[in-house]
């Protein structure tokens, strides 16, 4: 998943938009961009939505309301109907959160038919001053795991910082922090991380930076807010054909000496962490 983006669930204008934005995932949101007199009509239109679907892509995920809302079991009831890839669960503060959102998938898909454990779940694991501590927890939590990812606007407003961001456009420690946690946690449960949003849309050059620097970090993908985001995030997603020459020449260097553990490719060493980067970009694990 390079991309997802979000579309708010109660705008009719945006769900018809949203699968033409090329992006991989879009994640139908009921939470922060829905108003509370609006989660009703945003559920509904999130479900016909899901219904109407002819594809398989996008992959169609739902982000419900948090667990401390009281309104998670309502939202899931009403799209369980319709089968979404998957669930994101915003405010996520750990293993138990992801297990009883796994029990609550279980019964529903159960109730409606459906193979059980087929609903993905995406934790956002940042959003509180606790979740920080967590990060460490998803590994063996569910199998319905799709990855991790995280968001610092919440956690801001949690800690009581002003911004996230410096002037120079640079996350401050506490969210660096999270990120790099993101990237740990879900290496740890061997589930892909998905950055956060770049919430300046107007700023291609900001995104395409940020972008890069998250797939140097380790993530897999990137959500995004607007439609044009998406072609920049697929791009610094997408292995360019100077890595993917390096990597056939990585593959081929150590089949040709099958009993190596190390080789010299231009003029410098190549070893096993090597071979599992190669192998990653090649799409071949
Ligand atoms: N999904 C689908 N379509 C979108 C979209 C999105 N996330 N964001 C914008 N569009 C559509 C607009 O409706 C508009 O359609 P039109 O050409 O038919 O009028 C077009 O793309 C261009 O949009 P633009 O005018 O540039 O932006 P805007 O001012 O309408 O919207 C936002 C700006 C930020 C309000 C909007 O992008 C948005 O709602 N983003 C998602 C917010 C969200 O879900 N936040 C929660 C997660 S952090
Ligand atoms: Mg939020």
């Amino acid at each position: 998943m390079r991309s997802a983006l979000f579309v708010p669930a109660d705008s009719e204008k945006k769900l018809a938009k949203g699968p033409e934005a090329g992006a991989d995932a879009l994640l139908l949101d009921l939470e922060d961009a829905v108003a509370l007199a609006r989660k009703p009509i945003a559920r509904a239109m999130a479900r016909d939505f899901l219904r109407a679907r002819k594809h398989e892509w996008p992959r169609l995920i739902v982000r419900v309301n948090a667990w401390d809302t009281g309104l998670t079991l309502a939202d899931l009831a009403e799209v369980v109907t319709a089968a979404p890839d998957g669930i994101m669960l915003p405010k996520c503060n750990g293993a138990e959160d992801v297990k009883r959102l796994d029990w609550a998938l279980a019964a529903l898909e159960a109730r409606e038919g459906l193979p059980v454990g087929g609903i993905g779940i995406l934790p956002i694991a940042s959003e509180t001053a606790q979740a920080l501590f967590a990060f460490g927890t998803y590994a063996g939590t569910s199998t319905r795991l799709i990855g991790l990812t995280w968001g610092g606007e919440d956690l801001a407003a949690a800690v009581g910082a002003r911004a996230n961001k410096g002037p120079d456009g640079q996350f401050d420690d506490l969210f660096r922090m999270a990120r790099a946690l993101c990237i740990a946690g879900a290496g740890a449960a061997g589930i892909p991380a998905i950055d956060t949003v770049f919430v300046d849309f107007r700023d291609e050059y900001g995104l395409r930076a940020e972008a890069t620097e998250a797939r140097r970090m380790g993530f897999g993908g990137k959500a995004a807010i607007h439609p044009a985001q998406v072609g920049p995030i697929n791009e610094a997603f997408t292995p360019t054909s100077q890595e993917r020459e390096w990597a056939k020449q990585v593959l081929d260097a150590f089949s040709a000496a099958p009993d190596a553990g190390v080789v010299t490719l231009g003029g410098k060493m190549v070893d096993k962490p090597h071979l599992l980067q190669a192998r990653r970009i090649l799409g071949r694990s």
